[in-house]
């Protein structure tokens, strides 16, 4: 097999671990060394003119969970699979950080760092638990992964997702029927959707009046998931008490952007799981070394559904 190794960033260390795992197999690096035709393409956000210009067989392997970016390229040949990672790492990072901002929420951290600043010794009661619900929305590879994290703190659980789930500890909610009572419970949103028609714009005025005044919105998932602009207003109504932000509209956050000098926005560079070389690398050749053994491989993308 032969495969185009088509990434935006740190090309060369990808199509260097893939031929250090996979040594019988040959990798061409875009654009200097491309063939006509490949056997598979291992992309992240490749230029778009590389699928113009080879000719992809049997499957295309997005190094990245969201295949977003990927499937809105018009040059994305048609009925070629698409296969995305399955956590390769990022479980552990979203968990990680989601343990973070819900444990500083629910422990008020930032009251406490502002009266520090100030001087203030200025104790809060201690927030009733049970009251404090937190929801994920998204009870996939990641979802699920900080939903398990969560488990130990005693936070009443619930996640939503398209189809219900069955995940012990967590309350399931399915559907967009379902959507306001799932907020109605949650003091913290846990945005952990992918970007489709869908879920863009699901986070707006009516989702932040739906949940409880003041809570906390987390978006980890993709930045479209969010209205910006009713998001400010719903911070600025003291509607929401915070938000805590890891992807944007448009990445890089531009320089003039509001969010970044809001009182109520914490944002972080899209760094909540990052992509890790080894472990992606080790994850794919796994599945390309099934591919050559004519087996059927996990992480296939439903491009109607978008994820
Ligand atoms: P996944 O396993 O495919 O899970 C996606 C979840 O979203 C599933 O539970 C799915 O429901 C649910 N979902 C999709 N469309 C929905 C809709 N319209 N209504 C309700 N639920 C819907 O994906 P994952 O591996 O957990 O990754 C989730 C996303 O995280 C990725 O797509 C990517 O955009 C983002 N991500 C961000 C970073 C970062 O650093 N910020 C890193 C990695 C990934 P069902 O279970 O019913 O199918
Ligand atoms: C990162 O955002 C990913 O989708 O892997």
């Amino acid at each position: 097999m032969n495969a185009l190794v088509a990434v935006a960033e740190r090309a060369g260390p990808w199509r260097d671990a893939f031929a250090a795992r996979l040594p019988a197999m040959r990798f061409h690096l875009w654009p200097d060394d491309a063939p006509p035709e490949v056997d598979v393409a291992l992309v992240w956000k490749p230029d778009p003119e590389a699928f113009r210009r080879v000719r992809v067989k049997r499957a295309i392997f997005n190094l990245g969970a969201g295949v977003d970016a990927l499937l809105s390229l018009p040059t994305l040949p048609r009925g070629v699979p698409v296969v995305r990672l399955e956590d390769a790492g990022m479980a552990e990072q979203m968990a990680e950080y989601a343990v973070l901002v819900v444990l500083r929420a629910f422990r008020d951290a930032a009251h406490y760092e502002r009266a520090q600043r100030d001087g203030r010794w200025a104790p809060l009661a201690r927030r009733d638990k049970a009251a404090f619900g937190v929801g994920i929305l998204g009870a996939g590879l990641l979802g699920q992964a900080v939903a398990r994290a969560l488990g130990p703190f005693g936070f009443p659980l619930a996640a939503w997702s398209r189809r219900p789930h069955d995940i012990p500890g967590v309350a399931s909610f399915a559907g967009r029927a379902s959507l306001d009572a799932f907020l109605a419970r949650s003091a913290v949103v846990i945005g952990l959707l992918p970007s489709t028609p869908a879920t863009r714009g699901l986070l707006g005025a009516a989702a932040f009046a739906a949940m409880p005044r003041g809570g906390e919105v987390v978006n980890l998932g993709r930045g479209d998931l969010i209205v910006e602009p009713d998001l400010i207003a719903a911070l600025d109504s003291g509607r929401l008490g915070h938000a805590t932000l890891d992807v944007f509209g448009a990445e890089p956050l531009s320089p003039d952007h509001p969010f970044w000098h809001h009182p109520g926005i914490t944002i972080t560079p899209h760094v909540s799981a990052v992509t890790r070389i080894a472990e992606s690398v080790e994850q794919v050749a796994a599945k390309l070394e099934a591919l050559a053994r004519g087996e059927p491989v996990s992480g296939a993308v439903d491009r109607a559904s978008g994820y």
